[in-house]
């Protein structure tokens, strides 16, 4: 008899959802572009350079870092990590279904496109921060890389390339297969009594589908819901360096950021006073792997999320909290029932397995010995390839045979307190010589790592003054 009572309950529930159905739409299909074939090369090329840490200045990040398949391509903190020595202020996002978004990515909608967003990505400081030509450089070493490169484009590898092959990886993480897809398809059997009650309240009672609508449940759109600060944000001093000079990036005035304990979201983007701590209503497809939730990851279950909104969100600290976030008076069956339609977006947990990466070329190498190889620091600002290239050359090499050559081109021992400017980050290969990164020299501990983890590898550890050579097997 229960049972009986339960499924009618659901039939009802079922056909009224289905009704809404349309605000929740089926997602298409996305194509990459006009040539299938090359599509899939370019999908299998993008996939090992999004996990390729060589495409960050020090090859410790890779995209993946930040949005690994096993936290919903997320990090699964509630700051994002940053590039080694920082730390993000904002919750790494998902990138499944991203390809879909048009209105701005990121949390504050300020990046364009999938395709504006890789150079992003790669050239920011606290993201991989890795120069174009550092990057270009690094893919041409690969041979498989430039093969792979050669048979797409007919041509070595460029950065807008680089690009469009991860972009196309990026198109290929779509999650369309959840239970609601199939409800909405109309198989009202595959979708639970739970889930079906849970969407008549996310669509009434509980006005999710105001913002939340829309085949990705979102309407990209920007929003105050009033989510309680995250105290990391003020209390870890790496968040508060990133933060204040991504604030200095967009050009908010210093009084405005050092003032904030809180993420202003949009009004970075804007600096109108109306946008400050509006975020962009993120698709809800996929929560079942992306926790935790929001702009600062503060929530870690759907049930918190359910709780806060029934709770009509909390205080407006900025006066700019939307009108639609309003106390909703759920019973218990209620919010456990929106949380199980909340569940019922998400289908299978897009499986990745990391793959084997392509190996550098091995070269034939000549290893700077000596430590007569100039400082370069005077025209490191100025310096491109042929401009360094010239200074080694008058410097004293031995031949030894090796991987790659990294030299520290300029500078005190690394662990003396740097004066100012840049270094660059050499590599030699064969005759060639050219600058694979810069550096400010804040950033000297890092070559510290390298030694000590290259120690055994370098010919002569007391020349690890200026114009040191690490030989680097493998980075
Ligand atoms: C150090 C961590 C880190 C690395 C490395 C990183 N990301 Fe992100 N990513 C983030 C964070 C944090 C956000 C949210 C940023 C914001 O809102 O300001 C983000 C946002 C995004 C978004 C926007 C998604 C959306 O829903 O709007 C895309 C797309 C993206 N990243 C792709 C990439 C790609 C591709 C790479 C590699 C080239 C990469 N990321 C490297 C941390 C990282
Ligand atoms: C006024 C528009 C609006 C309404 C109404 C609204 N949301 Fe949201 N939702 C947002 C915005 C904006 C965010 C991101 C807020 C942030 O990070 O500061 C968000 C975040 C979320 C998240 C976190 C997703 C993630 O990936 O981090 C979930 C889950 C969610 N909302 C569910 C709901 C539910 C359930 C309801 C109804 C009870 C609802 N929302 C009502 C705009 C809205």
């Amino acid at each position: 008899m229960l049972t009986r009572i339960l499924t009618l309950v659901a039939l009802t529930a079922a056909s009224s959802a289905a009704a809404e159905a349309d605000r929740i739409l089926k997602l298409p299909p996305l194509p990459v572009s006009a040539t299938p074939e090359k599509d899939e090369a370019m999908v299998e090329l993008g996939r090992l350079l999004f996990f390729d840490p060589r495409l960050s200045g020090d090859s410790s990040t890779s995209c993946a870092s930040c949005h690994a398949p096993e936290y919903g391509y997320g990090d699964g903190a509630e700051l994002s990590r940053g590039y080694p020595g920082t730390k993000h202020w904002r919750n790494a996002q998902t990138l499944v279904n991203s390809a879909y978004l048009t209105n701005g990515l990121h949390w504050d909608g300020s990046v364009g496109s999938l395709l504006h967003q890789v150079p992003g990505a790669m050239g920011t400081a606290f993201a991989a921060n890795i120069d174009v030509t550092m990057a270009e450089e690094r893919m041409k070493q690969i041979p498989e890389y430039r093969n792979r490169f050669l048979e797409i484009w007919g041509e070595d590898p460029t950065i807008d390339q680089i690009t469009q092959a991860i972009a196309a990886y990026e198109h290929s993480l779509v999650s369309a297969d959840s239970p609601f897809d199939r409800f909405a398809a109309g198989d009202v059997f595959g979708f639970s009594p739970e889930a079906a009650r849970g969407q008549v309240i996310f669509a009434g009672k509980g006005n999710c589908v105001s913002c939340h609508n829309g085949a990705l449940a979102t309407d990209e759109d920007f929003h105050n819901t009033s989510v309680p600060r995250n105290p990391e944000f003020l209390e870890d001093p790496l968040v508060q360096v990133t933060f204040r000079s991504a604030m200095r990036g967009f050009g908010v005035a210093k009084e405005v950021y050092e003032g904030l304990d809180r993420d202003p979201g949009l009004y970075a983007v804007t600096q109108n006073d109306e946008d400050m701590g509006k975020f962009r209503t993120p698709p809800l497809r996929y929560l079942t792997f992306t926790a935790p939730y929001m702009h600062n990851g503060i929530f870690y279950t759907l049930d918190e999320v359910v709780n806060f909104y029934d709770a009509g969100g909390t205080e407006d600290v900025f006066g700019t909290k939307s009108a639609m976030i309003e106390p909703l008076g759920l019973t218990d069956q209620e919010k456990s029932d929106l949380v199980a339609f909340l569940e019922s977006l998400s289908g299978t947990e897009i499986v990745e397995t990391y793959p084997d990466l392509p190996d550098y070329e091995t070269v034939e190498v000549a290893v700077k010995t000596s430590a007569g190889a100039g400082d370069f620091a005077a025209n490191a600002s100025t310096a491109t390839p042929a401009a360094v290239a010239e200074t080694p050359a008058e410097s004293s090499f031995s031949s030894t045979s090796a991987g790659l050559v990294i030299g520290m081109s300029s500078g005190t021992a690394p662990t003396a307190e740097p004066s100012s400017g840049r270094r660059e980050v050499i590599v030699q290969v064969g005759d060639n010589l050219g600058i694979i990164a810069q550096r400010e020299y804040g950033d000297v501990l890092r070559y510290q790592d390298i030694y000590e983890a290259n120690k055994d590898l370098i010919s002569d550890p007391s020349n690890l003054a200026v114009g040191t050579v690490l030989v680097i097997p493998e980075l």
